[in-house]
């Protein structure tokens, strides 16, 4: 019920790890832009998204529950070089600079903190403005601090983290991430190997009472321990890896296949982008965090133990290339090979040639707002209704995760409904 979730006063302060890329800065400029009236905030759900009620009348998602209005939020973070968000654009080079400068007083005062960073968690990186901390623990009190430092400075009520910071190496789930207290042992004893600088962000987030996104597919909040800590302090967490471009595309097309009976026999994607995104997973290591938060769409939507006929045998391959001529503006190439009656092969190819940034800062912009709307409706641990903005997205254990696109959107709309007491309408939803 509406009267069970807090209103959303006060500032919301939004602390980006990673506030000096290419995702962040046009999510803050994009941001800043709307609600001086200067933009739409095209793309976004909570901003532009409208639901059917019970009788059929339709509303806007913001007029249905209390969402925070942009201009309470105030934006800081965290990032390896020093940059303001004005300089920082300037070198992401998504944006035009006549469009940063629709901001660009506020952009330069957004100014990040130092970075808690592990050259080995993102070889291609060499940060240069970074924490100095003796253990993991001792990282995680200093980005606490910094939080409360923010809130204070910047008269924030509430606090939402999104990482939104580069993809970090691919490491496999361990028993040090199988309970709290296990996570914190390893913390204190500094075992870098299993415990990335992206947990040190989280756990110093739901400690602080903050709800923690994770933009890239690191494990980071994937593991047992953090849904402890997260069920402990009552903090929403959700992720991983915005779902932007070629896998939004995918997680369309496979349910038409699907709800078509058509089978598919293979399915090859590859792209180009020249971002520095690109160039971290250039990286192998990297690249296998990517892939595997890639790969793991499609099975889940054919359901081949139940349609053998149709999709035992997917060869799925996904490859990212990092050309750096395109930078952000990424170019996307699948080729789908299918079959139908009698078994007869087609071939469908998709050429997406997107804008990666653009794609991702509405998908940024609501996985906050719509956090701090789980916070204030004390809905917390793993957000599944919000897979709808990822790629891979978080379960716990006893459930499988959902892919399909209009199935995740339903699941938006029935959430969104019920905090306010709705049923969805018995027709056409
Ligand atoms: N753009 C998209 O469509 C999209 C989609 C899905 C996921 N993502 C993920 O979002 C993240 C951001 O993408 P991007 O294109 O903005 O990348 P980017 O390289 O432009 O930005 C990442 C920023 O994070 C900073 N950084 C790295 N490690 C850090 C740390 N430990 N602490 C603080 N800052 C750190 C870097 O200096 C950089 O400024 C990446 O992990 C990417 O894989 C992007």
């Amino acid at each position: 019920m509406k009267e069970n979730i807090k209103p959303a006063t006060g500032r919301l302060g939004v602390l980006v790890v990673g506030v000096g890329g290419a995702v962040s800065t046009t999510l803050i400029t994009g941001t800043l832009a709307a609600r001086k009236g200067l933009t739409k905030a095209i793309g976004s759900i909570t901003q532009m998204a409208k639901i059917k009620m019970k009788h059929g009348e339709e509303k806007l998602i913001k007029d249905v529950v209390p969402l925070t209005d942009l201009n309470d939020i105030a934006f800081g973070g965290w990032d390896i070089f020093p940059d303001n968000a004005y300089e920082a654009a300037q070198v992401a080079q998504v944006l035009k600079n006549s469009d940063l400068d629709l901001v660009k007083d506020e952009l330069e005062n957004i100014k990040p903190m130092p970075a808690a960073f592990d050259h080995n968690w993102a070889k291609r990186l060499n940060g240069t403005y970074i924490k100095q901390a003796a253990t993991r623990w001792e990282l995680v009190e200093q980005i606490r601090q910094d939080i409360r430092n923010f809130k204070a400075d910047n008269q924030c009520n509430r606090v939402v983290m999104l990482w939104a910071a580069s993809t970090e190496i691919y490491i496999p789930l361990s028993e040090e991430h199988n309970s709290l207290q296990a996570l914190e042992k390893a913390m204190k004893e500094n075992n870098t190997t299993v415990i990335s600088p992206s947990m040190c962000y989280a756990y110093a987030a739901l400690s602080e009472g903050a709800p923690f996104v994770m933009g890239a597919p690191n494990l980071c909040v994937d593991i047992p321990a953090m849904w402890e800590l997260a069920e402990k302090t009552r903090i929403p967490i959700a992720g991983k890896d915005f779902k932007s471009g070629q896998t939004l595309m995918k997680t369309v097309l496979a349910p038409m296949f699907k709800t078509r009976m058509l089978g598919v026999s293979g399915w090859f994607s590859t792209n180009i982008l020249g971002n520095r995104d690109g160039e971290v997973l250039d990286e192998p290591e990297n690249f296998k965090t990517k892939e595997v938060s890639k790969l793991s769409v499609i099975d889940s939507i054919f359901e081949p133990e139940k349609y053998p006929d149709l999709y035992k045998e997917v060869y799925h391959k996904v490859r990212i290339n990092y050309y750096p001529p395109r930078k952000d503006n990424k170019e996307a190439w699948d080729n789908i090979d299918i079959f139908g009656w009698m078994g007869y092969p087609m071939e469908i190819k998709v050429n997406f040639l997107c804008r990666d940034s653009i794609l991702a800062a509405p998908i940024a912009l609501d996985l906050v707002l719509f956090s701090d709307l789980a916070l204030r409706a004390d809905m917390y641990g793993i957000q599944t209704w919000l897979s709808f903005f990822c790629k891979s997205p978080m379960h716990d254990s006893e459930h499988e995760p959902v892919h399909d696109l209009f199935t995740q959107w339903r699941m938006v709309k029935q959430t969104i409904r019920s905090l306010v007491g709705e049923e969805a309408p018995d027709y056409l939803d």
